[in-house]
């Protein structure tokens, strides 16, 4: 079934290649931490989308056509020494058996083989630019073939490769829900262990609790939590200072499941009760959040939930006092960005920002079915900012959910995490 995945995706690139073409990706290589010890190893998400296969030192190649089968594989040949110490590994025979491939070849014999396999083909695929190494090979194959015959041109594999994965199949979408479910109930499970006088970090190990307890081995980025001032500080990973009561605490985390990415934020009161003023401006942000939920159709372009988040943030700025002016005005001048720096979204997927082009020449593009996409509007309300009255200081809140076009309209898969002032005081008091 999962085999059958993942010959569907590289049978669907391949219809959009060159057939006189072929086409190779890298595995991620194995990266070290410190000294001996290395960091858990995860796949690269564009050799892991079409190849399934887990381990480093490894290329697939596609070659259209080929008498000998379209897709080859090179990877380790089966070490009983490493296995010792590592586990079982495919090797040459499961490449074939358990991950599809119609030939596989020993690594060690990659340059020797790529120039015969590039030989002939008007161009070669491939994803420049992630590592040097790997692109001064390719440069180097291409040569090599072309010293002994026509020139092949190198292209972009990037470009008809990110197209697909922005478009998620059933099977990726059941594991997006899964990985987003996760998460949701990794937020409830923080919102309701938080304490005045709580260390960041502890609000930290709640939610990894809950993300492996359920499978999600990783977070799909490195949790920010924020209490107070550090809410206003955008990537805040640092997570090590005492949550005050009276503070807002704002969390921006997502689980990564078999690959799959989550990202929520959520941002509620250290001690479980809104003040007036977070009240105030969680109620802004929570209806530009909404308003631009809405503008996810498809049909819309890409920026219309950007649009209206600025809209309505800046409408709520105005009647909150901290702006002035006509609306309309004060949208055109930017008036929000010393509030509202960042844009309402990205698409996501294998990877937690996906791949995926945002504009088609100069025109954003239109959302489709299939696509997926955050909604995060926030506003940050920093002491240094000129003229803010200093009852809305340090009041950084962002309110993020990960959500799906579909014919019907939004679906939210993050729905599960409590947002509304009542649904988070109530959780909280739970
Ligand atoms: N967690 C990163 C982001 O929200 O884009
Ligand atoms: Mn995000
Ligand atoms: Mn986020």
């Amino acid at each position: 079934m999962i085999i059958q995945e993942y010959a569907k995706r590289r049978q669907r690139l391949v219809e959009t290649l060159n057939p006189n073409g072929l086409a190779v990706l890298f595995a991620a290589p194995s990266r070290r931490r410190n000294r001996d010890v290395h960091f858990p190893y995860r796949p690269d998400s564009d050799f892991f989308y079409l190849t399934g296969f887990p381990e480093p030192a490894a290329v697939a190649v596609l070659v259209p056509g080929h008498p000998e089968g379209e897709y080859v594989l090179f990877c380790r040949e089966r070490d009983p020494k490493l296995e010792l110490w590592e586990g079982p590994q495919a090797g040459l025979d499961g490449a074939c058996n358990h991950y599809g491939a119609d030939r596989a070849l020993p690594i060690a014999a990659l340059d020797a083989v790529m120039p015969e396999l590039i030989a002939g083909r008007e161009c070669l695929y491939s994803l420049m630019g992630n590592e040097p190494d790997c692109d001064l090979r390719v440069i180097k194959w291409a040569g090599v073939a072309e010293a002994e015959g026509p020139r092949t041109e190198l292209r972009s594999l990037s470009t008809p490769l990110h197209e697909q994965r922005l478009f998620k199949s059933r099977h990726e979408i059941r594991k997006l829900r899964r990985a987003a479910r996760i998460a949701a109930a990794a937020h409830k499970r923080a919102m309701r262990a938080c304490r005045p006088g709580m260390n960041e970090y502890q609000l930290e190990a709640e939610l990894l609790h809950e993300f492996i307890q359920r499978g999600a081995r990783a977070p799909a980025y490195p949790p920010i939590i924020g209490g107070g001032a550090n809410g206003c500080i955008l990537h805040y990973i640092l997570n090590n200072a005492e949550l005050q009561a009276g503070e807002l605490v704002l969390i921006d985390a997502g689980a990564e499941y078999d690959y799959y990415a989550s990202d929520i934020t959520r941002t509620f009161p250290v001690s479980g009760r809104f003040s007036a003023e977070q009240a105030a401006v969680y109620e802004v942000v929570l209806a530009s959040q909404r308003a631009a939920i809405a503008a996810v159709r498809p049909g819309n372009p890409w920026n219309q939930p950007h649009e209206t988040a600025v809209r309505v943030l800046t409408e709520g700025l105005i009647e909150l006092g901290i702006l002035s002016g006509d609306p309309v005005r004060r949208i055109a001048e930017k008036a929000f960005q010393p509030y509202y720096m960042h844009r309402t979204g990205h698409w996501v997927g294998m990877d937690v920002h996906d791949v995926g082009d945002y504009r088609v020449g100069d025109v954003w593009r239109v959302l489709e079915p299939g696509m997926y996409l955050t909604v995060e509007p926030g506003l940050y309300l920093r002491p240094d900012t000129p003229g803010l009255h200093k009852r809305w200081w340090n009041i950084g809140i962002r309110i993020e959910d990960d959500v799906l076009v579909t014919r019907e309209g939004p679906e939210v898969l993050s729905a599960d995490a409590p947002k509304s002032l009542q649904e988070i005081e109530q959780w909280m008091a739970g």
